[in-house]
């Protein structure tokens, strides 16, 4: 029997269909009244007087957050990442921390297909360029980028968008797939005549390396000078995954050396990217605003799974998609 008398903080303007089903189920919800992150004492202060929390990534909810807010009964994540949450810090009060994978997989992965394509063909200088009134005659040596067809993938990180971005590459391109990945996924070997590899093999194979993973202890810095020095000369580099994987500095320095030859993010470290970074006026880079999971469909699918982690807890003390479900017992 669902508890009506709960009353859920959301922090941010999400889309309405998730919050219908919140409000059809009987909750009583907090709205918030501007669509701006709240600071860490508003929310703590907010959080204090509910009982679960619907959130997304611009909430940091840390070790201090956890500490003053141990009463709650969930947090539901509106992302497939939770980097912003301290996942122990909640474990240990014994709080469950839902998320909304799959429904944003496809959108996610069209962004990392799309920005291949544009950094392979330079289109986001190249757009820039005609604004600056450059379009000159057609000039047969010029503007020449990177043919995809044939060439190797790899996506470091093989999971839900990984396998969807192998997918788009494989049936667009013919591309050979290669990928890590912390077990073995037989059905995308058989489906896409993949090969998981090393780390380095990656690396040194790769024509277009593809960041898919979650941003980790692991995983922090991961693409950095070693990396980038590893990867062909020729390669192009996808980051949708988060900014703090790669590591800019050591990625400007890549790009500018020649060490790989161009690159493709949607996220950046930190966000938003400075208007005055290098990278934007860079001739091989496509950079985007952290637009992976914008669509409607993914955004609203995210809204209605973050809503049916709550209704799912308070009617049967289980979440379907649960980042420790430890918590709730297995
Ligand atoms: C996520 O879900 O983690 C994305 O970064 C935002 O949709």
């Amino acid at each position: 029997m669902t508890d009506l008398s709960k009353k859920i903080l959301v922090t941010r303007e999400f889309p309405r269909a998730g919050l219908e089903l919140l409000e059809q189920a009987g909750f009583k919800l907090t709205l918030p009244g501007q669509d701006d992150p709240m600071t860490p004492e508003a929310l703590i202060a907010a959080a204090q007087k509910h009982d679960a929390l619907m959130c997304t990534l611009t909430e940091k909810l840390d070790a201090a957050f956890f500490a003053a807010c141990s009463h709650l009964d969930l947090v539901s994540q509106f992302a497939v990442g939770f980097d912003n949450i301290d996942v122990a810090a909640a474990t240990a009060q014994g709080i469950p921390v839902g998320f909304t994978p799959e429904v944003m997989s496809d959108a996610t992965a069209d962004i990392a297909f799309g920005l291949m394509i544009a950094t392979a063909r330079k289109m986001f200088f190249l757009h820039k360029s005609i604004e600056k009134g450059e379009w000159g005659c057609f000039q047969p040596n010029r503007h020449l980028g990177m043919e995809l067809t044939g060439k190797t993938l790899g996506i470091y990180g093989m999971g839900r968008i990984g396998y969807k971005m192998a997918q788009r590459c494989k049936g667009a391109y013919n591309m050979d797939v290669l990928y890590t990945s912390r077990s073995p996924k037989p059905e995308m070997d058989a489906e896409l005549g993949a090969r998981r590899v090393s780390f380095d093999e990656l690396l040194e194979k790769s024509d277009v390396v593809s960041a898919h993973c979650v941003l980790s202890q692991e995983t922090r810095g991961i693409f950095n000078a070693d990396a980038f020095r590893r990867m062909k000369n020729s390669a192009i580099f996808i980051n949708t995954a988060r900014g703090p994987v790669h590591n800019e500095a050591d990625l400007i320095d890549a790009l500018t050396t020649g060490a790989i030859w161009g690159a493709g993010l949607d996220v950046s470290d930190p966000e938003p990217m400075d208007p005055a970074n290098p990278l934007l006026s860079m001739e091989t880079v496509c950079v985007l605003p952290h637009i992976g999971s914008a669509t409607q469909d993914s955004r609203n699918g995210m809204s209605v799974r973050a809503a049916e982690n709550i209704i799912a807890f308070y009617q049967t003390g289980k979440m379907p998609f649960v980042v420790n479900p430890e918590v709730l017992g297995g």
